[in-house]
């Protein structure tokens, strides 16, 4: 993870921040300097962009943590006798007392290590398979409105462990309100623990939830490339929505995840913070009709820094947008997964985030987004920088599985 280093630059103020109406272009650094080679993108541009977006969107990521790894139960005859299951707890040294529950699932027939997927549930472990031993934090708090028992098992289809199984590939999962809950309230008071300062009060560029999460799939990779099951070059990370913007953050600033696959994670994910006059305008539900940085940080103001929220009426001060984000990702594949009623999270917008990031993988890998137009729906578009759309609402499904698994088989060759 990149701290905030000696050589912190000086950020200015957001309302000082000049307007730019067009996105950003992600080879010009902050000085006006063209960046035209490799070696310029990783030394120079991509460290400048990762500071930007933790000053200005997602706070400070904390600096690296210990992790110890203790398995709290295996069965290995899961899912009748084609995975074993482990319950392992990563005990962070900082901040001080913070356990993940980490669910691992692994194909018992694999003759090598197996590649992962590694992502955040909205549920718990528990909600991912109908399996009563499975471990509930004390602090669990139904997402949906279930009781414990029904949340049991409710997202076998949403997770589809045993396709991902019988395709060759292990699951790993933990609760995304476990270190931080996802709650207003509630997460100020661990957020507090993540400020070296401990100050009462979150500053300005403090860390946020989203960057706290994509930290904390950070240390579940610290895990994972010690598992000797697990082959450590073949880390996807995936998640849905918020948990689809945690995934993509983790992938932007840790480079051990070899794929990302962000689904419907729209803003502050994968879609413009930079939407146009016509979609920003609420209508008479007081509401955009994409999401906008005002929406966002006004429902769900714990997931970004306090300098986000200066930019609620003028986004196009943002010194970068999301194409950025996703930039900071090349060479590493990147797979957009949408729906057509999912307008919420702008679906062709998330297409124009790829296409603006398209110079930087062209520059880096040497191909990037095979089209300039976005595919039909049904029909993945699987290039490095891949979009798929298909029919339906905000939700995660067995079929969208099946397609970011043929995907994971084109780019996470052994
Ligand atoms: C809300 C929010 C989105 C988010 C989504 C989710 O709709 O506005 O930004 O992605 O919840 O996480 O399901």
């Amino acid at each position: 993870a990149a701290a905030l280093s000696a050589a912190e630059p000086s950020f200015p103020d957001p309302q000082s921040l000049p307007v730019h109406t067009a996105l950003p272009d992600p080879l010009v650094l902050t000085d006006g300097q063209p960046v035209t080679t490799r070696e310029a993108w990783s030394e120079k541009r991509a460290p400048e962009l990762r500071a930007l977006f933790q000053h200005y969107e997602y706070g400070a990521f904390p600096p690296p943590a210990k992790v110890m790894a203790k398995v709290l139960r295996e069965d290995k005859a899961a899912l009748g006798g084609k995975a074993t299951l482990r319950e392992i707890t990563l005990s962070l040294s900082q901040p001080e007392g913070t356990e993940i529950h980490l669910l691992l699932v692994t194909p018992n027939d694999a003759k090598k290590p197996s590649p992962v997927f590694l992502g955040l549930n909205f549920n718990g472990n528990h909600a991912l398979l109908p399996d009563p031993q499975i471990f509930v934090p004390p602090t669990w708090k139904s997402h949906k409105g279930q009781t414990l028992e029904q949340s049991r098992g409710s997202e076998f289809d949403t997770w589809a462990v045993d396709q991902t199984i019988a395709r060759g590939y292990a699951l790993a999962t933990f609760w995304n309100s476990e270190v931080v809950p996802d709650d207003k309230d509630a997460a100020e008071a661990m957020l507090k623990k993540f400020r070296p300062s401990g100050s009462a009060e979150r500053g300005p560029s403090d860390t946020a939830t989203i960057a706290a999460w994509a930290w904390c799939l950070s240390r579940a990779v610290d895990y994972l490339v010690t598992d000797p099951t697990i082959d450590a070059r073949r880390i996807a990370v995936v998640g849905h929505s918020r948990n689809g913007k945690t995934a993509l953050v983790a992938a932007a600033f840790d480079d051990r995840i070899a794929l990302a696959v962000p689904s419907q994670a729209g803003c502050g994910g994968t879609a413009p913070c930079r939407v146009s006059e016509e979609l920003a305008k609420e209508g008479p539900n007081g509401r955009p009709t994409v999401e906008t940085v005002r929406q966002i940080n006004k429902s769900f103001p714990h997931w970004f820094c306090g300098n986000f929220k200066a930019f609620n009426d003028e986004p196009a001060r943002l010194p970068f947008d999301q194409h950025e984000l996703i930039a900071l990702c090349a060479p590493r594949p990147v797979f957009l997964s949408c729906a057509t009623e999912d307008v919420w999270a702008n679906p062709s917008g998330q297409f124009e985030m790829l296409r603006a990031a398209d110079p930087v993988y062209k520059l880096v890998a040497g191909d990037g987004l095979g089209a300039t137009q976005m595919p039909e729906v049904s029909k993945p578009l699987p290039s490095r920088l891949g979009y798929y759309i298909r029919p339906g609402k905000h939700s995660m499904t067995r079929s969208d599985w099946a397609v970011w698994l043929d995907y994971a088989d084109k780019w996470l060759r052994p």
